[in-house]
């Protein structure tokens, strides 16, 4: 099952509850948060209020990405404001196991993500317990930035890791995801696929949104 996570990165602000319409429209069934703190990533972006108004604005669950320092001190506003699933950087936790059942404690389904220079293997007492696991195809910080290639391996190994152990984490991509790269994605075995810029940078964000989950679902095939 693939499902298209628009980033509201790229989304015109002013407008974000017709912009989330407009590619909900075009099948996206996940809308996806990007959460900056000026300190784990060198960019500011939302918080809280933003997400308890878009929690009225749209019924697909809110993907809250935490880009943040510190997350255990924010999991319990994002899960009031409405968040429903909630991902921590593996980087930014010391204590990731205690964040990851914190959220879970806020009946959020909890993910972990990995920065391109991260390994899986840095996840390896945590796959049992995630929901998912998102892998990073940029280095996080900014939207229409650059994929990068190298990380595709981690999709795949996850994808082998996880047939291996019999877990059940789904695999989810955020980074420079676009027509010209949705079928290797999808062919290395990402599920959830979030794409800012490729939905709302230019032209019609339905249109967008089914161009992009038309290409994933036949790669989909054809990996089967
Ligand atoms: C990057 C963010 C991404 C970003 C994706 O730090 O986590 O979600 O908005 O944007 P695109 O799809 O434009 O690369
Ligand atoms: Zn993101």
């Amino acid at each position: 099952m693939i499902d298209l996570a628009p980033s509201i990165l790229a989304a015109d602000f002013a407008h974000l509850a017709d912009q989330v319409e407009q590619a909900t429209a075009g099948g996206a069934s996940v809308i996806h948060v990007d959460v900056m703190d000026g300190h784990f990533v060198p960019n500011l972006t939302v918080g809280p209020p933003l997400v308890k108004s878009l929690r009225q604005a749209t019924r697909l669950p809110l993907d809250c990405h935490l880009m943040i320092e510190n997350p255990d001190l924010f999991i319990p506003d994002f899960a009031d404001a409405g968040a429903d699933w909630i991902s921590v950087h593996q980087e930014a936790c010391r204590h990731l196991n205690r964040t990851l059942n914190l959220i879970k404690q806020h009946n959020c389904r909890a993910g972990v993500v990995i920065n391109p220079a991260t390994p899986v293997e840095t996840l390896s007492e945590v796959l049992d317990i995630v929901d998912y696991v998102l892998v990073m195809s940029v280095n996080p910080g900014f939207g229409a930035q650059k994929f990068i290639p190298s990380t595709l391996h981690k999709m795949r190994r996850l994808a082998e890791i996880r047939a291996e152990r019999g877990y059940r984490f789904r695999i989810e991509v955020d980074g420079g995801v676009g027509m010209d790269t949705v079928a290797e994605v999808v062919r290395a075995g990402a599920e959830i696929l979030v794409a800012g810029n490729a939905v709302f940078g230019k032209g019609n964000p339905a249109a967008n949104a089914q161009a992009l989950l038309e290409a994933a679902r036949s790669a989909n095939l054809q990996r089967v």
